[in-house]
């Protein structure tokens, strides 16, 4: 049982008192250090982490030997190199080995520091390649808070409201087939979502000669983990080709080895045109690329740039973390299979044990549990998760939540499957917990 403390108290005062909102949860987690599978707070409580602290540790809490010495050897030499401006080794020597994970015809790269900056460069560049200005964008997306990958962002309306006005944008329902927008199950649904996109918004609203990209998760993340059928983007694709719209995938959360392959989307057998990466790339540290079709060609010198893009810090953190999954590739890609098979197995035993679990999905070690009051009615579980989350945090494992009612499930994809098992003993005595209480 985690004990809290005063300094816990005392930390969460003065946030409150100087930094302006974000997104915290409701239970008190101050992390203080980090140790692969584990993480302690301030008061010395120890934590499983399902979160990898929101995504950003696949390789495991503070955990890779290899990055940490890799930055420390990079902040003793030089730690900012300017690389937009002048010309160094390392971002190039990373982009050439980053492009080594990519299809065949992929061979430029741009840095920059975040998810939300990564897909502002898509959208730039796809404006810039196509001469087009509106991009198509998925119901449930999360692309980032700027706010040009904010104006595809359709994921909560709290993130965009008094933000506005937006890019111009489409927005299109995505295949969530749980709560299908349609009232439809697929597969007897022939895509409905994907022949309304054509039907509707590209015949009545905006012209398909006037539409850029379409941008996508492969799994949508922060909208609720939702895994669409597995020939659903091939659908999507021919749309794009049918018009020449580029395809754009953000791979900031699904990519990066999460499901077990390096880019989520070759679960889908189709290929994008630009393709984002963040959050895990960076080993920990910030990081965000844009990587693109050499065929696209490459913007004019000065149209777009950045101070921190390529940043030798980040880039040697990002280059060792690379480094760890080439060599570890095989490995990695079967330890994920396995352990996300075990996730899925136990899970999708508790959604037929417990009332309040509606849907299990995932590819991998992503995994989305979506919490209802009644499987028949499937009315969102908004308390009965909170209750959940707070118990496993009290219980010693910290989850994050995903779109309405859902629980995500991304613990580093090194961790120990005793460990994986522990975190599910003690989010299924959560789950019967809230099944009672609430
Ligand atoms: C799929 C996806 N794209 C973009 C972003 C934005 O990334 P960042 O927070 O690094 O700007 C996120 C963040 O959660 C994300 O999950």
């Amino acid at each position: 049982m985690v004990k809290l403390s005063k300094k816990i108290n005392e930390i969460i005062e003065r946030d409150k008192k100087v930094i302006m909102t974000t997104t915290r949860e409701s239970y008190p987690f101050v992390p203080s250090h980090g140790d692969g599978d584990f993480v302690f707070d301030v008061a010395g409580n120890k934590f499983i982490d399902f979160s990898s602290f929101i995504s950003v540790y696949n390789l495991g809490v503070n955990a890779n030997k290899q990055i940490r010495e890799a930055v420390k050897k990079q902040v003793d030499k030089l730690m900012h190199s300017a690389f937009t401006d002048y010309y160094s080794e390392l971002p190039v020597e990373f982009a050439e080995k980053l492009l080594g994970m990519f299809p065949k015809g992929f061979g430029k790269v741009f840095f920059s520091n975040s998810g939300t900056e990564a897909n502002e460069a898509a959208i730039k560049f796809s404006r810039i390649f196509t001469k087009r200005q509106y991009i198509l964008a998925f119901y449930n997306s999360f692309h980032g808070r700027t706010l040009g990958s904010l104006s595809l962002t359709a994921s909560k309306s709290i993130q965009r409201a008094g933000f506005g006005p937006f890019n111009a944008t489409i927005h299109v329902p995505f295949a969530y087939c749980y709560r299908c927008p349609f009232k439809l199950e697929y597969p007897s649904c022939n895509f409905a979502c994907v022949d309304y996109i054509e039907e509707y918004p590209l015949s009545k609203e905006v012209s398909p000669e006037e539409v850029a990209a379409i941008f996508f998760e492969p799994i949508q993340g922060e909208g609720g983990y939702i895994v669409p059928p597995l020939d659903y983007f091939k659908k999507i694709s021919k749309i794009a080709k049918k018009y020449d719209i580029l395809l754009v995938d953000d791979e900031v959360q699904a990519g990066y080895m999460r499901t077990g392959k390096f880019l989520a989307l070759d679960h889908f057998g189709v290929e994008a045109d630009i393709y984002t990466m963040a959050k895990s790339l960076g080993g920990g540290l910030p990081i965000g690329a844009t990587i693109s079709r050499t065929s696209l060609g490459t913007i004019p010198a000065g149209s777009h740039a950045n101070t921190f893009g390529g940043n030798l810090v980040s880039i040697a953190a990002a280059n060792a973390s690379l480094e760890y999954i080439k060599k570890n590739l095989k490995k990695l890609e079967q330890e994920v299979k396995e352990k996300g098979s075990l996730m899925m197995k136990r899970l999708n035993e508790m959604k037929e044990k417990y009332e309040i679990i509606g849907d299990v999905r995932g590819i991998g070690l992503m995994i989305g549990v979506e919490i209802v009051k009644d499987k028949y009615t499937k009315e969102y579980g908004v308390e009965e998760r909170e209750k959940i989350l707070n118990k496993c945090f009290e219980d010693g494992l910290i989850l994050l939540p995903a779109g309405k009612s859902t629980i995500r499930f991304i613990p580093p994809i090194t961790m120990k499957i005793e460990n994986i098992e522990k975190g599910l003993d003690i989010f299924e005595s959560a789950v019967k917990y809230a099944s009672n209480k609430v």
